[in-house]
């Protein structure tokens, strides 16, 4: 399996310091955040992964290369324009061409406590044929706007197959209060949709439309995660994540 970590955003809510330490460089105990997320997707069976920056974020290679075990298993793609999350998971596609299998997604802003979801979204794809997995989270109704939101039906404990997901809706239009939460197994023909992917909220190329097009094809399952996502892009989020990793 091959792993894939967008990492090239600004990093805005939690300025005034990312403007010279990228969120996802920002420690966790003596490792920074990032080397976390990479150990997870290691730890699921991954057995290379691909981290999509830009040039301002360096230091994330510069720490990697740093480490000979773990550099040998990184390649590095660069986002060039900040067009959405969409976008800087294709650019990560010509180094991913030749995949038949799912290819795993982890947002390099996203730490989840307690058990991580990655290497049971593996299991629940191979026991569906190799099908698409989109880890998942319950959110307050108030909350729906800020995140991808699915549709599905229950299949087994914490497994939905989804017929619907939105991006960022309305609470009135929300199909849910699940929430797509930091973790993906994808197809690899997500690459070829994301190429022809229009803009949708915000303006942007949002992976969340693309899964939806997946979607129309082959089936897409929900993986409700029994541990805590932690979003370390924001002060607050940060402050959490330490805690919780306490
Ligand atoms: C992204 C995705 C969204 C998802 C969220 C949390 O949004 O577009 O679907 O729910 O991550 O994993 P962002 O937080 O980048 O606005």
């Amino acid at each position: 399996m091959k792993a894939l970590i967008p990492a090239a955003g600004h990093g805005t809510r939690f300025l005034p310091v990312t403007r010279v330490v990228p969120k996802e460089m920002l420690p966790v105990g003596s490792k920074p955040a990032i080397h976390l997320i990479v150990e997870e997707a290691l730890a699921a069976g991954a057995d290379e992964v691909v981290i999509v920056i830009s040039s301002e974020k360096e230091i994330i290679r510069r720490y990697f290369d740093g480490d000979p075990t773990l550099a040998a298993r990184i390649r590095w793609a660069f986002q060039t324009e900040q067009k959405g999350l969409g976008h800087a998971v294709l650019q990560g596609a010509p180094l991913l061409a030749n995949e038949t299998e799912p290819v795993l997604v982890l947002l390099g802003d996203a730490l989840v406590s307690g058990e991580p979801p990655s290497a049971a979204m593996a299991a629940i794809s191979r026991t569906h044929g190799g099908a698409s997995v989109v880890g998942l989270e319950e959110v307050p109704l108030e909350k729906v706007s800020r995140y991808g939101i699915v549709r599905g039906e229950l299949i087994e404990e914490r497994v939905l197959k989804l017929d619907d997901l939105v991006e960022k809706p309305a609470p009135e239009a929300a199909p849910s209060r699940l929430a797509i939460a930091g973790r993906y197994l994808l197809d690899p023909a997500i690459f070829t949709l994301l190429a022809t992917q229009t803009p949708g909220h915000g303006g942007e190329i949002q992976l969340t439309d693309a899964i939806r097009r997946l979607l129309a094809d082959k089936p897409v399952y929900g993986y409700r995660y029994p541990g805590r996502r932690h979003d370390i892009g924001n002060p607050a989020g940060y402050l959490e994540t330490l805690k919780a990793f306490a």
